[in-house]
């Protein structure tokens, strides 16, 4: 059992972000030489993802342009045999990988962005990218052990994350009942709880994959926390009828909506990039010594 469709959600405001987002996406914003969604799409095509379905909205259309070919670009690359660089233009896109995008009218919530994907993702289950939440997996990427629980155990998995208990009021918190090594199943789910009422200090994080009744239990959800129509509340109605796993996965996230994670990736990616890496690496312990 393989998803065959990721919905990358780019449509929120990234008021983070701002005045970086006012005119362009958010998720277009770099970590070292490739975009965030570049990332995020890489770890779908990665978990087996054919079909790219993108809920934007105005100031997106670079994230278009950027998935899509450049002939001028190509040609002028081509003529003065820029072949390395070609090939990386070339492949931003894999080869038999399609691309969809809904426009989401209104910046309404996760939620309502999810649901704007039905007419293209039907009656599959389908996984659910945020492209923000950048995640170095340590063996494999996220959504690819998602992949493999989902494979098990053919119901909806979510990923999650421990983090400080002063922390709780940022995310979606999950009460679990453990089932197996770092997996278990999801009892409760609340948005956003502070500390004091948070049901653990289990995170949900960007990755998700979900059967398609979550969009109907989205239409029946009403606005909550933030005046949004948030994905954690129809979640919470899910748990009603149908298993859902919460998986804490392996590896690093680093939260770029926020400008410490963003500026903590590009420091960690750069570390690690063959071009630049070592020269950075010296330049920076240098830094460091000074600071
Ligand atoms: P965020 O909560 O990070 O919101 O959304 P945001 O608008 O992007 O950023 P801030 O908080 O204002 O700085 C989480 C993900 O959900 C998408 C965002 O694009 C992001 O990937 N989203 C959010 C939508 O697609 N539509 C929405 O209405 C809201």
């Amino acid at each position: 059992m393989r998803i065959r469709k990721a919905v990358f959600p780019v449509a929120g405001l990234g008021t983070r972000f701002l005045p970086a987002t006012k005119a362009s996406a958010k998720e277009m914003l770099p970590i070292v030489d490739k975009p965030l969604i570049q990332y995020a799409v890489m770890e779908a095509v990665s978990a087996g993802a054919e079909e790219l379905v993108f809920i934007t909205s105005n100031n997106k259309n670079s994230i278009l342009d950027h998935f899509d070919r450049s002939y001028e670009l190509e040609k002028t690359l081509e003529e003065k045999g820029k072949t390395e660089t070609l090939k990386v233009v070339r492949e931003v896109l894999p080869k038999g990988v399609s691309c969809i995008y809904i426009r989401q009218p209104e910046a309404l919530g996760l939620g309502h962005a999810v649901a704007c994907a039905e007419v293209a993702v039907g009656d599959e289950d389908f996984s659910v990218i945020l492209a923000d939440d950048l995640i170095d997996g340590r063996l494999r990427p996220c959504l690819a052990q998602m992949q493999r629980i989902y494979a098990e155990y053919g119901t909806s998995v979510i990923a999650v994350q421990r983090v400080p208990q002063e922390e709780t009021h940022k995310y979606g918190i999950v009460e679990v009942e453990p089932i197996g090594p770092r997996l278990g199943e999801i009892r409760r789910i609340v948005e956003k709880p502070k500390p004091e009422d948070a049901p653990s200090n289990l995170a949900v994080v960007g990755r998700y994959i979900l059967t398609p009744r979550i969009f109907k239990l989205i239409e029946a959800t009403e606005r909550g926390a933030g005046g949004e129509i948030q994905l954690t509340d129809a979640i919470a109605r899910m748990l009603e009828e149908q298993t859902v796993l919460a998986y804490e996965f392996e590896g690093t996230r680093y939260d770029c909506g926020s400008k410490l994670g963003y500026l903590q990736a590009n420091v960690e990616f750069a570390l690690k990039h063959s071009e630049c890496g070592e020269d950075f690496r010296e330049w920076l312990a240098d830094r460091a010594k000074e600071l």
